[in-house]
């Protein structure tokens, strides 16, 4: 196995080396498919340009998912590996590179024993999962591609911890993820004439402060909901007043009925705030992925494989980030998950350009990934 080590090390160096963005992932593809179909590996097709769905094994057990993703970042590079990005302004900075290798070490692991294999896994390279809008796993799930599997697994580098540590967490560990835009329409007219129109910027003044109370006063205290105004946008210069202002954020929750409750909050808040001012209130929703939420069973055999392995096993920090891994738990219908953070060590943040993972977590984790496959495709979901 020496020798798939070192070859996953030169896989995640041209890798690395060569980012491509949400839905140009077109050189990553074509090394991720070679490496699949020189090993004799089934690819199944989702129609999609980019991306790659493998199925491994005839076993009469059960069918499982594995899922990891490989599109980089619009950031500069700030590393100084030998392998650092050669694309001016891309930058593998989530690691997304490393889910790829990670993931197409285990399929490679699970094709040398596939006629033992107690089931079959169905190995899923996602394209687009920074994209924002439809995601790439909205996508792969929609494809149809993915179907069959009972239970998805998947992994996402960790920073925090050093490799050989592993993040398993019961419950909700990635925010679902909505985006507003709220245009409050007024009239315009001069700043010294205020009666003469509808100033938007008072009303939006008071939305911005009355969104706060969401979080506050409509969720419970143990319930966990954020709403961010990232950006507001009114009039141009001292002595007008505009006709419009415009608010943008985002939503978020770790549980649906919390992040229903939040949309049917803010609404009645920008609509009736909009009116409190004379205003008209035009609302867009972007609604992204849902929360996360990992099965209990499926963590209690995980950290049993991985207690088993050597792992050092640590709960992961919660985070209010997202995750389009929640589009499998949920399409074509709800089915168990487990999302593992893989300690890969570095200190810098996801995202951060001098974001770096250290390769030795790497094979580990196929490892890991190998065996609790094998042990799902044994019991399902059931545990
Ligand atoms: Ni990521």
């Amino acid at each position: 196995m020496e020798q798939l080590r070192e070859k996953q090390m030169a896989w995640l160096r041209q890798i690395h080396e060569h980012p491509e963005l949400s839905y140009e992932e077109y050189e990553t593809t074509r090394l991720v498919k070679q490496v699949l179909t020189d090993a004799g590996i089934q690819l199944i097709d989702t129609g999609m340009p980019t991306g790659a769905v493998a199925t491994i094994g005839h076993g009469p057990g059960h069918v499982i998912g594995l899922r990891s993703d490989m599109d980089a970042l619009p950031i500069q590079e700030e590393t100084d590996l030998p392998y650092a990005s050669r694309e001016p302004g891309k930058m593998h900075a989530c690691g997304h590179d490393f889910h790829t290798v990670t993931m197409l070490g285990a399929a490679l692991m699970l094709k040398e024993m596939e006629d033992q294999l107690p089931g079959r896994a169905v190995v899923v390279f996602q394209p687009a999962e920074e994209s924002g809008g439809v995601s790439g796993g909205t996508r792969v799930a929609e494809s149809g591609a993915t179907d069959d599997a009972e239970l998805f697994l998947a992994l996402h580098s960790y920073p925090h911890f050093e490799a050989g540590t592993l993040g398993i967490k019961e419950g909700p560990v990635m925010a679902s993820v909505d985006a507003f835009k709220v245009t409050l329409k007024g009239v315009g007219s001069h700043a010294a004439t205020p009666h003469k129109g509808v100033d938007p910027i008072p009303g939006m003044s008071a939305l911005v402060l009355n969104l706060q109370t969401i979080v506050s006063r409509v969720l419970s205290p143990f319930e966990t909901g954020l709403v961010t105004v990232a950006h507001a946008q009114a009039g141009n210069t001292w002595n007008v007043i505009p006709t419009e202002a415009v608010i943008e954020g985002t939503v978020r929750a770790m549980d649906q009925r919390v992040r229903e409750r939040i949309k049917a909050a803010f609404y009645r808040m920008a609509e009736h705030t909009a009116e409190t001012y004379g205003l008209r209130a035009e609302i867009e929703w972007l609604a992204g992925p849902g929360p996360v939420v990992n099965d209990e069973r499926l963590c209690a055999m995980a950290r049993e494989v991985a207690t088993g392995l050597g792992f050092v096993i640590d709960r992961q920090e919660d985070t209010m980030g997202g995750e389009d891994f929640s589009e499998y738990l949920r399409i074509p219908h709800k089915r168990p998950g487990l999302f593992v953070r893989v300690g890969t060590g570095g200190g810098y943040a996801n995202h951060h350009p001098k974001f770096t993972v250290d390769p030795e977590a790497m094979y580990p984790a196929s490892v890991f990934f190998r065996d609790l496959a094998i042990r799902c495709m044994e019991r399902g979901a059931e545990g």
